[in-house]
């Protein structure tokens, strides 16, 4: 495998759909296939995934790859080099942050804004279950091209869903949010799970900002991390040359303390670590497997203290 660059400059985004969007869907319809943890995936996701999948050219060959033995073989192979525990990681980070956003959602929460939503699929699901609510998703625009025929793909749009094109790294959150056709106001949750690791630091710091100043006063922040050093061993730098290689630049990484303080920096108050380990422990308490991934964490982070 190819070597990064020393440097961090910054190489503009590709024409085509980020690949790693990709990848979490297939890793979590990878997991639904498990004897032993399959049972993680909700069956409806993992019937949602497999239909969004179905409708585009990459999405198709991510599912023939799960239907060979030797790619599944690979697949474990690539896990085990670049990111342990990844494949089970996928679904249980997106049940903690479905978990945080519905309780944000009942305790008044008005509108949820998914950064990098990829081809994820909380805001639909979100946006049906809430009608009085507002969803929006912001991504690239190749992925979002995607991620429309994948939504086409699983029924009409829900009105209440909006997709914004931008890149994160240059637009100011609240500029593009003021261009929706939909009035603001009311607490918002914003979620960004699995982007900060691809932003400089110093849009990193930049979003948390933001994040903050959309959220309002009473809003949320649900967002991930990657450690400096991923555990167990570290993998940086495979994990480093995997996505220079798929030109998605791994640019920031930081510590849970060092995330904590950036988010109390930008206007939270509180701001609650979950580890990779302690969210597998959570979920599946004794069935959680001897070494959980532990490279990316969760930040739950409220405007208002509790
Ligand atoms: C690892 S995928 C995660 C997708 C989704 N959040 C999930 O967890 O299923 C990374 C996502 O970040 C998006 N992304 C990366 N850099 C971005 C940027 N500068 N602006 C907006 N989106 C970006 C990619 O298009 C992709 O959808």
């Amino acid at each position: 495998m190819p070597e990064p660059p020393g440097g961090r400059e910054h190489r503009m985004p590709r024409p085509v759909a980020s690949s790693t969007a990709y990848t979490v869907q297939q890793g979590i319809l990878y997991t639904a296939s498990r004897k032993d943890l399959g049972d993680v995936v909700p069956a409806d996701l993992a019937r949602d995934v497999l239909v969004a999948l179905e409708a585009t050219a990459e999405g198709r060959r991510r599912l023939a790859q799960l239907g060979r033995r030797r790619s599944r073989v690979w697949l474990r192979a690539q896990e085990a080099a670049v990111l342990p525990g990844i494949l089970l990681h996928y679904p249980v980070r997106k049940v903690a942050i479905a978990r945080a956003v519905e309780e944000a959602l009942r305790a008044g929460a008005t509108r949820v804004v998914v950064l990098a939503a990829g081809l994820d699929l909380l805001a639909r699901r979100l946006a049906l279950a809430w009608p009085d609510a507002q969803f929006v998703e912001v991504d690239l625009p190749a992925t979002q091209a995607d991620k429309r025929q994948a939504l086409d793909a699983l029924g009409p749009q829900p009105p209440n869903l909006w997709l914004l094109p931008a890149d994160l790294s240059q637009a100011a959150l609240p500029d593009l949010l003021a261009g929706l056709p939909v009035g603001v106001g009311g607490p918002t949750v914003v979620v960004a799970e699995a982007l900060t690791m691809y932003l400089p630091a110093e849009a990193q710091r930049r979003l948390a900002a933001e994040a903050a100043e959309v959220c309002g006063p009473s809003g949320r922040f649900v967002v991930t991390f990657v450690r400096h050093t991923l555990a167990p061993g570290d993998v940086g730098p495979l994990l480093r040359a995997y996505l220079w290689f798929k030109r998605e630049d791994l640019r920031s990484q930081l510590d849970p303390d060092e995330a904590v303080a950036l988010l109390v920096e930008a206007g939270f108050s509180d701001a609650a670590v979950q580890t990779g380990p302690e969210l597998t422990h959570d979920l599946l308490g004794e069935r959680a497997p001897g070494r959980p991934h532990d490279a990316e964490f969760l930040v739950i982070a409220d405007r208002a203290s509790s």
